[in-house]
Order: C-alpha cells, then sequence, then structure tokens
C-alpha cells in the first residue's frame, strides 16, 4: 500500500482557522489536514508580537514532527507578526492569509476604498495597509480593531443582539467612510458573515481571508508539486492544546465540518504519544 501523501499543515489560536480550513476542503478535497486551534492560549489578538512568535513557532514544529508539507497561518494576527519569523525557520512553504486578503481586497475595490477589520494586533502591525498600498498606492484603506469580536464568536453568539450591538459600534465608522470593500481580516470573523453583511448592506463587498487564502495554497501546491492525486479523499484531524467544547460545536453546526475525535496535547509536551494526549468527541 502507499502512504498517505504528507498533510497540510493548519493552525489558529483557536476555531476561527477552521473556516480556513473548510475553505481548502472545498477548493482541496484530496489533501489531508492536521489542524491546531490553540485553544489554551486564545485570543492572540491583543498579544505582543514575541508571543506571537514564540507560539507560532512551537505549533509550526509540531506540524513539522506531523510531517506537513507545507504550513498554513490560518490566522490573521499571527500572519501579520509571525510569517516572516516562520518563513525563515521552517523547512516547508509558509502560506499566511494576509496577502491573499490584500490582493482580493484590491481586486475587489471600485472606489479605491476598502475597510480592514481585525483584532488589535493585526491593525496595529498595518499589515493590511501595506499589502494592500504595495499593490495600489492610490488605495484609502480605513482600519479598525473590534477586540470584542473573537470572544463572541468563541461562544458560538453568531446571531445575537449583542453581537448586532458590537458590531454596529465598530462597523458605522468605517460604513461612514464611504468604502465599497471591507476585509473580514480576521480568520474568525467569516463565522459573523450574515450579522457583517446585513450591517454593511449590499453596497460593500465582503472579502473574506479564509477562502483566498485556500486559493493561494492550491497554487503554491502546484507550483512547488505538493499536491495530493486528485482522485483520492482527503481526512480532516484536529488537535488542540486545551479541550473545549464550543470548539466541536462550531466545527459542526456552523461550517459542517466532518471533525470525529479531536486530540488534547497541551503545548510544551513532549512528542504526540504522551501521557499526556487523550481524546474527546461530541
Ligand atoms: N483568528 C485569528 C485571526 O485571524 C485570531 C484571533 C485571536 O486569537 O485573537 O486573527
Amino acid at each position: 500500500m502507499t502512504p498517505p501523501p504528507p498533510p497540510i499543515g493548519v493552525f489558529d489560536s483557536g476555531v476561527g482557522g477552521l473556516t480556513v480550513a473548510a475553505a481548502i476542503r472545498r477548493i482541496l478535497p484530496g489533501e489531508d489536514i492536521f489542524y491546531v486551534g490553540d485553544t489554551a492560549r486564545v485570543p492572540y489578538g491583543g498579544k505582543s508580537r514575541p508571543t506571537v512568535e514564540r507560539y507560532s513557532l512551537e505549533i509550526a514544529r509540531w506540524l513539522l514532527e506531523e510531517k506537513a508539507k507545507t504550513i498554513v497561518v490560518a490566522c490573521n494576527t499571527a500572519s501579520a507578526l509571525a510569517v516572516p519569523r516562520l518563513q525563515s525557520e521552517c523547512p516547508v512553504p509558509v502560506q499566511g492569509v494576509v496577502a491573499p486578503g490584500a490582493a482580493a481586497a484590491v481586486a475587489s475595490t471600485r472606489n479605491g476604498r476598502v475597510g480592514v477589520i481585525g483584532t488589535r494586533a493585526t491593525i496595529a502591525s498595518g499589515a493590511y495597509e501595506r499589502s494592500i498600498r504595495e499593490l495600489d498606492g492610490g488605495i484609502r484603506v480605513h482600519s479598525v480593531p473590534c477586540p470584542l469580536l473573537v470572544p463572541l464568536i468563541e461562544e458560538g453568539l453568531f446571531e445575537d443582539k449583542i453581537t448586532d450591538m458590537v458590531l454596529h459600534r465598530y462597523l458605522a465608522p468605517l460604513l461612514g467612510s464611504g468604502i465599497d470593500t471591507l476585509v473580514l481580516g480576521c480568520t474568525h470573523y467569516p463565522l459573523l458573515r450574515g450579522a457583517i453583511a446585513r450591517q454593511a448592506g449590499p453596497g460593500v463587498r465582503l472579502v473574506d481571508s479564509a477562502e483566498n487564502c485556500a486559493l493561494a495554497v492550491r497554487d503554491l501546491l502546484q507550483k512547488r508539486q505538493l499536491s495530493a492525486p486528485p482522485e483520492r479523499t482527503g481526512t480532516l484531524r484536529v488537535a488542540l492544546t486545551d479541550e473545549t467544547e464550543g470548539f466541536l460545536r462550531t466545527a459542526a453546526q456552523a461550517l459542517a465540518l466532518p471533525v470525529g475525535q479531536v486530540s488534547v496535547r497541551p503545548l510544551g509536551a513532549p512528542g504526540p504519544q504522551t501521557q499526556a494526549d487523550k481524546t474527546f468527541g461530541l
């Protein structure tokens, strides 16, 4: 029997990166995915660059132990703060979400006014502004940090009055500035797509960094000749750094992802087959 092709390694601080995993499964159904959600340390969005770099490198090492052929940073915060470090220290290609999202925003805008929402760290890094302006220096970028959204999403409050109120507070100044394109610059936010679209209205296009990242992964694998044979059916394995029920609920209900048993490995534990490992499921 031929051994299975190596997996794509994907990580995020929590459940948000599953929006990227779901998009990869749709676009590349033959690929195996090994997903790590750093649920013990979510959220990343208020943390400093050295901390986010350290967390990202620890997870990258784990993904490399799993023989990942490429590492997908399915987190805008880690993409904005840690991708250069990961690229210089990892022996496999590293794909972040910021560059594909910025390119999609440039392709989408008609009036040259783009809004970006993300975590405090992503917005403070200026990563989207830089990437968008590198592609088109004439575009005006309006950015707003939205630190309350990730906790609401991790709690599964996708359709809720409180979430609508918080969104209104964050989006009102952006919408008032005449944007025609809004980048969901956090991989958690596609889970609020319905609520965001209602407030933004039909005149604003939403750019989903998850979908665009999955397309970039397809191109990267093709270019490096790393694609799995298209006729196979890929698998999804999920590992978390702490047990959380909300994660499984969101995977199953909001994303229809077939997450079965989830293994839990506190980071810093020596290897995947240790006493520290255990599994749980719905
Ligand atoms: N989903 C992540 C992002 O795209 C992380 C959010 C967080 O942990 O604060 O930024």
